[in-house]
């Protein structure tokens, strides 16, 4: 095989990107992800404040032009994502917390009934958790109005909405064992054991120098796959460049292929010019979609040449 998607398909994973829906109109943009990638997730537009910008009121065009490219090419499609506390429009935070508890269950059913049988796998919360070594929620008026139980309500309103879409849990720096990722694997072996409807974990995997790719990143995807489980890589980026960053996409990829519940990669971004990091170059594509080190790296990880 000779794209990333296709490489990905002959181990059993899909291989995706983050895509704007501003970018699709750009013809060297949408020629690079049709060809090489076999999933997408949208970066921004199916979130809070792009579906449901007023209470009750919902817009789905931008997203839907994302989902219907995707369809086109035969690709799937990751949710991202349904609660969270960023990206969040004013009137939820300001409403009580009955009020919020009804919108937030709302927002599930109304965003993955539109989306019924077209997502793959959604990212119903996402960074619940707090950086540092409490192991504690983050606040946000979720939890802070809510409750801790509010992860749970969401998971099992999502299961209602869309019975056959993998439901997962996304989160950063729970990529290595740590304080944070100890959290999120006593939350996930709870909700196994009562039966709260989990399918999945979002390993977001954003790495730069400060927080580079950890020694036991394919032991912590596996802990969590042991729970039962799938564990996908959602956001990867690594800054860097050469054969130094190579190198470390090179090994987030085998990880992610000896982890056999391991399913899918997705980069956050196709070209280096369109990535969420202002300055730097945490991609697989140059900015004149020429393919960098690490693109060959993670073509050779994944069996392709
Ligand atoms: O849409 C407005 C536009 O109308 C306005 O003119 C412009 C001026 O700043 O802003 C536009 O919104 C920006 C939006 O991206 C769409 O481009 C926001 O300012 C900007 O903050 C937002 O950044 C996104 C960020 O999430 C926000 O939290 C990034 O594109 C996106 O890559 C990033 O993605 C997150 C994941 O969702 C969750 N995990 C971390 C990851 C990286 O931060």
């Amino acid at each position: 095989a000779d794209t990333l998607g296709d490489a990905a398909a002959e181990k059993g994973r899909y291989f995706g990107a983050a895509v704007a829906a501003n970018h699709l109109g750009e013809a060297q943009y949408a020629a690079t992800l049709n060809r090489e990638f076999s999933s997408v997730t949208p970066e921004n537009e199916m979130k809070w404040d792009a579906l449901e910008p007023s209470r009750g009121s919902f817009s789905f065009s931008r997203a839907d032009q994302i989902v219907g490219h995707a369809k086109g090419q035969g690709m799937s499609v990751r949710g991202h994502t349904l609660v969270w506390h960023s990206q969040l429009p004013g009137w939820v935070s300001q409403l009580g917390a009955s009020d919020l508890r009804t919108a937030m269950n709302n927002h599930i059913t109304q965003v993955m009934t539109h989306y019924k049988g077209e997502i793959h796998s959604w990212d119903v919360v996402n960074e619940a958790f707090q950086d540092g070594g409490s192991g504690a929620r983050r606040s946000s008026p979720f939890q802070d109005k809510l409750g801790d139980g509010f992860i749970e309500e969401a998971f099992r309103t999502a299961r209602a909405a869309d019975s056959n879409a993998k439901l997962c849990y996304n989160d950063y720096n729970t990529d290595g064992v740590n304080a944070k990722s100890n959290a999120v694997y006593t939350m996930v072996r709870d909700f196994k054991a009562r039966g709260v409807p989990i399918d999945c974990v979002g390993f977001q995997s954003h790495f730069n120098p400060n927080s580079p790719v950890p020694s036991d990143y394919q032991a912590n995807l596996q802990r969590f796959a042991d729970l039962g489980v799938d564990v996908q890589i959602t956001e990867l980026d690594i800054e860097g460049s050469g054969q130094a960053q190579a190198a470390d996409y090179g090994n987030v990829v085998r990880a992610c292929l000896a982890v056999s519940r391991c399913t899918g990669i997705t980069v956050w971004g196709i070209p280096d010019k369109y990535s969420w990091r202002s300055s730097g170059t945490p991609l697989l594509f140059d900015d004149n979609y020429n393919k960098k080190p690490a693109y060959d790296a993670v073509l050779s990880a994944l069996g392709g040449t």
